[in-house]
C-alpha cells in the first residue's frame, strides 16, 4: 500500500495507471473508517484494477459552528484498515496541498436539491463537498467513485456535478451499511455517549414504522411524518431534537400527500435528522409504494 501525500505526485502516479489502461475505483472518506467504509473498499477492490481511498477532512464542508476541530482522526488506525483491506493507493493530503491560498477563488456550486434537507440546515455544506469532491476527481481521474446511500442528497448532489461537468467517471451508489441494531454507521457515532448509543437506534426504527405506516395506504404522508415524530420522541429518552423528517421522491421532488393519489411502482424515501445530545445523525430510508 502506498500513502501518497503530495498532489502533483499523485497525479503523475493517477495517470500512469490509466496509461496503462487499469481502472481506478476511487472511495471518497473523511477518515475515521468504520464498516461501512470497509465494505465500499471491498466492493471497489472487486470492481477496479487498482483501489484508491482519499482521506481527507474538507474543512470547506463544515460550517461555522460544525465538529471541523474535534472531527476524529485516527490516521494510524485508518491505515492499518486500508492495508488489511489491501488498499493500493491512500491519498490523503495536507489541507495546505488542497487549499494553498487559504481561500477557495473557485467554488463548484451545484444548484439542484436546494433548500431542503441537509441544505437547508448546512448552508454551504454541499458546495464544499462538491468543490472538494471536484478537485479529487481531477487529482485522480478514477473510473469509478464510490458514494453512500445514507448520505443520499450528497450522492445525488454528486451524480449532477458529473453529469453537468462531463466527468467519465462512473458514480457508484452503495446501499446503507448498519450496526446489528440498524443504527447506520458513521463516523460521527463515536461522538455519541454509552446511553446515547443504545437510544440511537430509535432513528431507524422511526424510518421502519413510517415505512409501515406508508404501505397501509390509510394515512396521509403528513399524518405518517407526524406518528414517526411521535413514535421517535416517545423512544428516544435522551435530550434529543428532530432536525427535520420528511418524504420524497428518489429524485428528491415532493410527492402527493395522498399516497393513493402515487402512481404505483414509485420508489419514496423517507429522510430523518436528529440530534442526539450534539451529535446530529441522518437516515433514510426507500419505501417502494
Ligand atoms: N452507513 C453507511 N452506509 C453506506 N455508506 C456510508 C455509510 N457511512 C458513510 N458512508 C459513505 O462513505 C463515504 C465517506 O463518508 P464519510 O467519510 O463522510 O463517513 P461518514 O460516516 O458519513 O462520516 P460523517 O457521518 O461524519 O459524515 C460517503 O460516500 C458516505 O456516504
Ligand atoms: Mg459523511
Amino acid at each position: 500500500m502506498i500513502v501518497l501525500k503530495n498532489i502533483q505526485q499523485a497525479q503523475v502516479i493517477f495517470k500512469n495507471i490509466r496509461t496503462k489502461r487499469q481502472t481506478i475505483g476511487f472511495v471518497p472518506t473523511m477518515g475515521a473508517l468504520h464498516n461501512a467504509h470497509e465494505q465500499i473498499i471491498l466492493r471497489s477492490k472487486k470492481e477496479s484494477s487498482v483501489t484508491v481511498v482519499s482521506i481527507f477532512v474538507n474543512p470547506l464542508q463544515f460550517g461555522p459552528k460544525e465538529d471541523f476541530n474535534k472531527y476524529p482522526k485516527p490516521f494510524n488506525k485508518d491505515l492499518s484498515i486500508c492495508k488489511k483491506l489491501k488498499v493500493d493507493y491512500v491519498f490523503a493530503p495536507t489541507i495546505k496541498q488542497m487549499y494553498p491560498d487559504k481561500i477557495v477563488y473557485t467554488n463548484i456550486s451545484v444548484k439542484k436539491y436546494t433548500g431542503i434537507l441537509c441544505d437547508k440546515f448546512r448552508p454551504g455544506h454541499f458546495n464544499g463537498v462538491a468543490t472538494v469532491v471536484t478537485k479529487l476527481f481531477n487529482i485522480i481521474n478514477p473510473t469509478k467513485a464510490y458514494f453512500g446511500e445514507k448520505d443520499y442528497q450528497q450522492l445525488l448532489v454528486i451524480k449532477q456535478l458529473v453529469k453537468d461537468l462531463n466527468f467519465t467517471i462512473d458514480i457508484v451508489p452503495c446501499e446503507t451499511f448498519r450496526e446489528p441494531d440498524g443504527l447506520a454507521f458513521s463516523s460521527r457515532n463515536k461522538y455519541l455517549s454509552k446511553t446515547e448509543r443504545n437510544q440511537a437506534n430509535v432513528i431507524y426504527k422511526s424510518l421502519l414504522y413510517c415505512k409501515q405506516l406508508i404501505l397501509t395506504k390509510k394515512f396521509s404522508l403528513s399524518k405518517c411524518i407526524n406518528y414517526s415524530k411521535i413514535f421517535l420522541n416517545k423512544n428516544i429518552l435522551l435530550p434529543h431534537k428532530i432536525q427535520y423528517f420528511e418524504i420524497y421522491d428518489n429524485n428528491l421532488s415532493p410527492v402527493n400527500n395522498d399516497v393513493k393519489q402515487i402512481k404505483p411502482n414509485t420508489t419514496l424515501r423517507i429522510f430523518v435528522a436528529v440530534y442526539l445530545g450534539k451529535t446530529r445523525l441522518i437516515d433514510n430510508m426507500p419505501v417502494n409504494i
